[in-house]
């Protein structure tokens, strides 16, 4: 029987050398290996009120998508500057490759709303951490942080736990 992790393959060398980039693609191209992400994602939050999904640019985008949907509430991305059309607040980051900028709706999300924070991959933590940073400066709560990969000789997950954060990963 497969795993999600016999789904994702590795690219050596991108978009850098030196960089072991987790291709998701495949996963995400494959009916089983999707549905089976989505359902162990959703798992540890089964009977946990959640408001809104917040998915990270953009490969958060897809798995956040079909949370929200599976969930029955609403989707809300946060984007790399520039793309989204209306009032944003905005978070710097550093990446395991660079520098970026966060943007996130100002009206995306109310105070005390209860959020799942999803991206495909946490790494270093710091798109996670922008991400956090920016649902907290709206007055809503991030009630977990899910992935499906964990790089763990990156430190993100101790990163976010060290924040307060609840770290799902389904596989490293
Ligand atoms: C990747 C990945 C995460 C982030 C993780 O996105 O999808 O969002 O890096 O790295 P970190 O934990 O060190 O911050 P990337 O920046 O490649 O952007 P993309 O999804 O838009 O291609
Ligand atoms: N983001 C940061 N590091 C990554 C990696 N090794 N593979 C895919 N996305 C990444």
């Amino acid at each position: 029987m497969k795993t999600v992790r016999d789904y994702i393959r590795t690219i050596p060398d991108f978009p850098h050398e030196g960089i072991m980039f987790r291709d998701v693609t495949t996963l995400f191209g494959d009916a089983r290996g999707f549905r089976m992400a989505i359902d162990q994602l959703l798992h540890p939050y089964a009977g946990t009120p959640i408001d809104k999904v917040v998915g990270l640019e953009a490969r958060g985008f897809i798995l956040g998508g079909a949370i929200a949907h599976q969930m029955s509430v609403g989707f809300v991305p946060i984007r790399k500057k520039g793309k989204l059309p209306g009032k944003t607040v905005e978070q710097a980051y550093q990446l395991e490759y660079g520098e970026a900028v966060m943007e996130l709706h100002d009206d995306a999300l109310q105070p005390g709303e209860k959020v799942l924070l999803v991206d495909d991959l946490l790494a270093t933590g710091g798109t996670a951490e922008a991400g956090i940073r920016l649902i907290e400066r709206l007055g809503a709560q991030v009630t977990g942080c899910a992935f499906v990969i964990d790089l763990p000789e990156l430190g993100g997950a101790r990163r976010l736990q060290n924040l307060g954060m609840q770290v799902h990963s389904l596989c490293a």
